[in-house]
C-alpha cells in the first residue's frame, strides 16, 4: 500500500519515490537509521533517539553538519506522520540517512555530495499479547562487526539471525560472541540472576538500546539491584527471568529458549513490573515531534 514518505527534501508517494541506483545505501549499506515510537504524534524520546543519529552520523563519517540533518529529519517527521493521518494512536517514525549517490568507489565520494535523507512512518501494534504470555527466542551465532554501537542500515547479519526464529514461530535471535549474549537482532537482552537485573555493558559489541537506557533507569528508580555485565548463555539458561527490550519490543519476556522453558515458563515477576513501569512511562515522556532540541 503506498504512503507518502519523505526523500531529499520533498513529501512524495512511496511507489513514486525514486533512489538513485548509486545510492552508497543502495551499494554498500553505507548509512545510519533510527526507528522511533510515536503516540498521538509525539516522539517518545525523541532527543535520545536524534543524538545517536548524530553520534551515528559523526562515528562513520557520514557528514560534516549532522545537526542540520537531523533537525531535517525532525521536521520532515513531523510532516510524513501528519500526511499519513498518524497524529493520533500508535504509530513508528523510521529515519534513514546514507552518504548519498556517486559513482561506486569504496572510498568517500568527493565533491560534497550531498546525503539522502529519508523519513517514512506507519500504524504501529504494540505486541500486548505476546507480553502478556511471553516470547519465544532461539540463540544464535553473532556474525557482526566491531561497532555494533552504530546504528547502521547494514543489517544483514540480523537479518539473516532473525530468519530462523521466525521460521520456527519464534520472535527473536539472541546472539551469542564467545560464549556471551550480546543482545537480540532487534532488541537488547535482560536476566535476572538471583534477584539481580543484568544486561551487557555498553560496549562496540551491543546498540546502546533507548529503552534499555530507560528500563535500567526504571529498574534502579524501583530499588531493584543492576549489573551492566556480560551473561553467559549458561547463565541465561539459568536465569529467573529473561526479558528484552526495544522500541517495537518494549519490554518483552522471553519464556522459551532454544526450545526450552526460560526461567518459569512463564513470564515473570520483574519483567512484568518493569513492562507496566516502562509503558506508564513512554506515555508520559512524550517529546512533541517539532520541538525536538537538536
Ligand atoms: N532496532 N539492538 C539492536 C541490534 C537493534 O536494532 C535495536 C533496535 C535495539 C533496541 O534499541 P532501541 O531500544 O533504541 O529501539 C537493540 C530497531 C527497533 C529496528 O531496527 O527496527
Amino acid at each position: 500500500m503506498s504512503r507518502i514518505i519523505y526523500l531529499n527534501g520533498e513529501l512524495t508517494a512511496s511507489n513514486a519515490a525514486r533512489i538513485d541506483v548509486d545510492d552508497r545505501g543502495f551499494l554498500f549499506g553505507d548509512g545510519v537509521y533510527e526507528a522511533i515510537r510515536v503516540i498521538d504524534g509525539a516522539f517518545v524520546e525523541g532527543p535520545p533517539h536524534m543524538e545517536r543519529l548524530a553520534l551515528g552520523m559523526e562515528g562513520v563519517e557520514l557528514s560534516a553538519d549532522a545537526a542540520s540533518i537531523v533537525s531535517e529529519l525532525t521536521d520532515a517527521a513531523g510532516r510524513v506522520l501528519e500526511s499519513n493521518d498518524l497524529m493520533s494512536g500508535d504509530a513508528l517514525v523510521y529515519m534513514q540517512v546514507t552518504r548519498g549517490a556517486a559513482p561506486r568507489t569504496h572510498q568517500f565520494p568527493t565533491g560534497g555530495v550531498r546525503p539522502t535523507t529519508y523519513v517514512s512512518a506507519t500504524r504501529f501494534a504494540p505486541p500486548s499479547a505476546m507480553q502478556e504470555r511471553g516470547a519465544s527466542a532461539i540463540t544464535h551465532p553473532d556474525l557482526r562487526w566491531r561497532r555494533c554501537d552504530l546504528k547502521t542500515v547494514n543489517l544483514l547479519p540480523n537479518v539473516l539471525a532473525k530468519q530462523p526464529p521466525h521460521a520456527a514461530g519464534a520472535a527473536e535471535a539472541l546472539l551469542v560472541r564467545d560464549g556471551v549474549v550480546t543482545e537480540g537482532s532487534h532488541t537488547n537482552v535482560f536476566a535476572v540472576l538471583r534477584g539481580v537485573v543484568r544486561t551487557h555493558p555498553c560496549t562496540n559489541d551491543i546498540l546502546p538500546g533507548i529503552t534499555r537506557a530507560n528500563v535500567l533507569r526504571l529498574a534502579r528508580t524501583e530499588g531493584l539491584r543492576v549489573d551492566e555485565r556480560p551473561i553467559l548463555v549458561a547463565e541465561l539458561m539459568e536465569a529467573d527471568e529473561v526479558f528484552i527490550t526495544g522500541t517495537t519490543t518494549d519490554v518483552m519476556p522471553v519464556t522459551w529458549i532454544d526450545g526450552r522453558p526460560a526461567g518459569s515458563g512463564e513470564p515473570g515477576p520483574i519483567a512484568r513490573m518493569l513492562l507496566e513501569k516502562y509503558l506508564t512511562d513512554i506515555s508520559g515522556s512524550r517529546s512533541v515531534v517539532a520541538t525536538i532540541p537538536v
